[in-house]
């Protein structure tokens, strides 16, 4: 048995807390990897709302759920992150059970279009704001790369200092591996 990395360890937890029905958030579409996952995970009866700034994202995140036949189960928003809580109509914002921050650049894009600590950390504390009690909200930092430092040394601060009895904070890292490995934050609403 091997520990399993940063995120197949992300994506077990979210299959754990996502049931059928739920809403959930990717925040960063990206390729659409985490979106996918979060579709099959909110079930036939739920939804994913996916935020990207770069069309180019919206659009491979929308091959790759056309492919797998999940697009009706997802609404697409060419939107930054900063806006989310307010892009979610209310009968779907009682029903958010998880939110995903994959942070950085789109692989294989522009790697000077990336995400912004200060917004990073508006868009985690208006989610964390509106995500039900025992939501967890997940967020992948990439320490190797200048903005993705900062955000790194900014979410452990913002972190540290959240009430414990309203929202529990786990870091999970691998401690010796090379190249500035990725590492997860999750977030447990109370
Ligand atoms: C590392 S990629 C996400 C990877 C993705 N989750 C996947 O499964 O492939 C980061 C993405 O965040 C997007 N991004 C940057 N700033 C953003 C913002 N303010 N709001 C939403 N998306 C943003 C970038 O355009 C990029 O596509």
């Amino acid at each position: 048995m091997t520990i399993p990395d940063v995120l197949a360890f992300a994506k077990e937890w979210m299959g754990r807390v996502l049931e059928n029905g739920d809403t959930a958030i990717d925040a960063t579409a990206g390729t659409g990897r985490d979106t996918l996952h979060l579709a099959h995970c909110v079930g036939s009866s739920g939804h994913v709302f996916s935020f990207d700034i770069q069309t180019e994202a919206l659009e491979q995140t929308k091959q790759r759920l056309e492919q797998h036949q999940l697009h009706e189960r997802t609404t697409l928003i060419n939107k930054g992150h900063e806006n989310a809580a307010a892009q979610i109509p209310s009968e779907h914002r009682e029903k958010l059970k998880a939110a995903v921050f994959n942070l950085g650049y789109l692989p294989g894009g522009d790697k000077t279009i990336t995400t912004r600590t200060e917004t990073t950390i508006q868009a985690i504390s208006q989610l964390l704001d509106i995500i039900k009690s025992g939501g967890l909200l997940f967020v992948v930092v990439y320490p190797g790369h200048p903005e993705g430092r900062m955000e790194k040394d900014k979410l452990e601060e913002y972190a540290a200092a959240l009430p414990q009895r309203d929202i529990q904070v786990l870091r999970y890292e691998f401690m010796n591996q090379v190249n500035q490995p990725p590492y997860l934050f999750i977030f447990d609403k109370r």
